[in-house]
């Protein structure tokens, strides 16, 4: 008798491919008779090419095309509707327009990779160059949109009586106030963006490439290329990281498919890793502003989060990246949060794990440290102080919030109890050292429209199918952990097809949300496979239940019961001369309404830093994650992981510089924007709660089928490690030697001069 796989450490199934290199991914294809494109990037962040020398590129061996704006035979297309949310407002090598640093402005298509390279190396442009608008200190400004919560970018409650923020600002016993600045930051995913199109004549297309959104993406390729939607086929089997980057359509994908169709022949095109720093997306810089007022105990009656980012003139949607933890994590009676963006000459930008949460929590979890240092509370209490049983800024409750019991059992792991509130009291020699801690808060957004087929076959296998994609996180392997617990049989008997547009639709890989998007739907296609299953048994010739009524049938584990009879759903589809049934999921409806849904989490860190040279270390971290059920507790931690990893990132290394005069990403390289490798990573603690959600996955039906139902009550654990974990790193820094930094990253030069 098969036991649920929910909930156990299950190794992902596509884990042997990947580390044997047996995985393709987009790159990975081949074509017959296949050409290679290289893009040439602009030099200049506005303005217009004025001409090209492509002489040499085009006497250059292997050379088959060269293609500049604007006379270039490329048909390419705007996008519109809801695909033009999901891409860029500008057709590439349309126009001699510059919008960006970086921009593709020409692309070379070769024989070879190299060949393509060292032409495209060899194509030069003059242009006319205006003054960028780079900073987020500029002018004009446009208000946010919403939050991917639905929260708006501008709220302002108040409590009776009181006429403004301010007031109430200045009506508090202690006030914190703190600004932040933060540069750009990158998904530096380590799988580079590439594509490879291959045509059907000259109107249907199979696109190989990393998408999180594959149907989005999809349509946004219809539309770019100017052929109807389901004349695209998008697969992207295996996905080298996503983060945000792989959210949009950018011009790479519809650039190689118009050179494949006007070639004639299939087009790959693999951005290289400095392209991939302006092509594909970043982290907004930013700057804002947190206002905290609260009483003597530290009990909060105001809470003000301010903050500008970029719009960059590419983008026509971008986050609201800052304030959507503030309007959401305390209980407060007078909150106030207002996000505008700044319309710039930027490359593009759009979502970067933890969009909005990531940076926001940085500068809301710093602050209440401070209002914790101000009102000498102990940060956990303070923070059990204002804990909010009802949203602050909708008043309805959560569907599911034990926060309260991550602080407490995290600080038990961490050996919380035992530190030192005096900053810099703690010494080890040449180090400093010292603990701090943050909340995490992710909001848990079901998304409808997706389905999820199941097909039972007569050798006792099921087939689970739909088209999302698995960034890594191991979404594939929940589809089978799901479809195993469903029919209850075990996971080998379960194979997972994931990752094509052909495919019913599968919800999205973004917000954290795949999981509690999909199992539901798994769930709901087996319990109507089974009923079908019970269907066929009573009707067909062949059957040993032919004649009798459905509703003495019960599945149990793989194996049909009745009358005093029992037959697997393999012999009984054999014995009625079946191959396979095959059921979709039920539209799914939103979660029960009159909730608020998000995940939650505690990060405890000590950090160690060295008195004569300012490196911070991070030694030790915990996080407790209340994340609903856990369905694979093997791939959980690991996206727990890499999320506080994401954080630790944050906090310490990366940002990439904007050259203010020139709109220019000086550090686009890997050599130059720094991620955290091994060395810089302690082992990392990590805990799930493991209660479930059903408010926001089910329990679906009256609870009376045969369909196993464990997998129900998950929610999105993507995001929430890298939300606030890099102000607990800041807060231990600062509890370590005195010092508060409020622009990220904490290089050593920022803590050396106050040593
Ligand atoms: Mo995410 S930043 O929704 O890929």
């Amino acid at each position: 008798m098969p036991r649920s796989p929910v909930g156990r450490e299950t190794d992902r199934i596509d884990g042997r491919l990947k580390v044997t290199g047996a995985a393709e991914y987009s790159g990975d294809y081949r074509a017959p008779r296949l050409a290679h494109a290289h893009l040439v990037t602009s030099t200049i962040a506005r303005g217009k090419v004025t001409g090209f020398d492509t002489a040499a590129a085009f006497a250059s061996p292997g050379v088959l095309r060269v293609h500049t704006a604007p006379d270039n035979p490329l048909r390419l297309y705007e996008t519109t509707g809801q695909a033009a949310a999901f891409a860029e407002n500008y057709i590439p090598l349309k126009s001699e327009a510059v919008h960006f640093h970086g921009q593709a402005i020409a692309m070379v298509v070769a024989e070879t990779p190299e060949q393509a390279r060292d032409a495209a190396a060899l194509v030069t442009a003059t242009y006319d160059v205006q003054q960028p608008r780079t900073s987020v200190t500029d002018e004009p400004r446009v208000p946010a949109g919403p939050a991917i919560s639905g929260a708006p970018s501008s709220l302002t409650v108040l409590a009776p009586g009181v006429e403004t923020i301010d007031a109430a600002l200045a009506a508090s016993d202690v006030v914190v106030e703190a600004e932040f600045r933060q540069n750009v930051q990158h998904h530096a995913a380590m799988e580079p963006h590439a594509v490879l199109a291959d045509w059907e004549g000259d109107d249907r297309v199979t696109v190989h490439a990393g998408a999180q959104i594959p149907a989005a993406y999809a349509l946004g390729m219809a539309q770019r290329l100017g052929i109807p939607a389901p004349n695209v086929r998008l697969i992207t089997k295996h996905v080298g990281g996503g983060f945000g980057a792989r959210v949009v359509l950018w011009s790479d994908a519809p650039l190689a498919a118009a050179a494949a169709r006007e070639l004639g022949r299939p087009v790959r095109l693999v951005l290289t890793r400095e392209q991939m720093f302006t092509l594909t997306g970043h982290r907004s810089h930013l700057t804002q502003s947190v206002r905290l007022g609260a009483s003597r105990d530290g009990v909060l009656n105001a809470v003000s989060h301010r903050s500008v980012a970029e719009r960059p003139t590419t983008m026509s949607f971008t986050m609201t990246p800052a304030h959507s933890m503030s309007d959401a994590l305390y209980r407060t009676p007078n909150l106030h949060v207002d996000a505008q963006l700044a319309v710039l000459d930027i490359p593009g930008s759009r979502a970067m794990r933890g969009p909005n949460e990531a940076p926001g929590g940085f500068a809301l979890e710093t602050a209440m440290d401070e209002l914790a240092i101000a009102t000498g509370v102990d940060p956990v209490e303070l923070r059990l102080r204002n804990y909010a049983t009802t949203s602050p800024s909708t008043n309805l409750p959560w569907s599911s919030k034990h926060l309260d019991e991550c602080y407490r059992v995290g600080a038990e792991r961490f050996g919380w109890s035992g530190r030192s509130a005096t900053p810099r009291s703690r010494v080890d020699g040449q180090w400093l050292y010292g603990t701090g801690m943050a909340t995490a808060i992710y909001p848990a957004a079901r998304r409808e429209g997706f389905a999820v087929e199941v097909q039972l076959r007569d050798d006792d296998t099921a087939v689970v199918s739909t088209g999302a994609s698995d960034l890594g996180t191991g979404g594939r392997t929940v589809v089978a952990i799901s479809g195993a617990d469903a029919l209850g049989i075990p996971m080998k008997r379960i194979t997972p097809k994931i990752g094509d547009t052909y495919l019913p639709p599968g919800a999205p890989a973004v917000g954290s949300s795949n999981t509690h998007a999909t199992v539901p739907l798994v769930v709901d296609a087996a319990r109507n496979v089974i009923a079908e299953l019970k269907r066929v048994a009573v009707t067909e010739n062949g059957s040993p239940w032919q004649g009798a009524d459905a509703s003495d049938l019960r599945y149990e584990r793989g194996i049909l019961h009745g009358l005093g009879r029992s037959m697997t759903f393999g012999r009984l589809l054999a014995a009625v001369g079946s191959p396979g049934i095959t059921m979709r999921s039920s539209p799914m409806g939103a979660p029960i309404p009159g909730y608020v849904h998000h995940s939650f989490g505690a990060h405890f860190c000590e950090v160690r830093v060295n008195r004569f040279t300012g490196e911070a270390r991070v030694t030790r971290f915990t996080t407790v994650a209340d994340v609903g059920r856990v369905i694979n507790a093997k791939a959980a931690r690991s996206q727990l992981v890499g999320g506080v990893i994401f954080g630790i990132g944050h906090a310490l290394l990366e940002e990439n510089h904007l050259e203010l005069a020139t709109g220019r990403l000086a550090n686009s390289t890997l050599a130059d924007y720094l991620v955290p490798v091994h060395a810089d990573i302690p082992d990392i603690d990590i805990h799930m709660l493991d209660r479930p959600d059903p408010l926001l996955t089910g329990p679906l039906g009256d609870g009376s089928e045969d369909v196993g139902t464990q997998s129900l009550g998950a929610r999105g654990l993507g995001e929430i490690g890298t939300v606030g974990s890099a102000a607990a790193v800041g807060n231990a820094v600062h509890n370590a030697t005195g010092i508060r930094v409020h622009d990220t990253p904490i290089t050593p030069d920022k803590l050396f001069e106050h040593l």
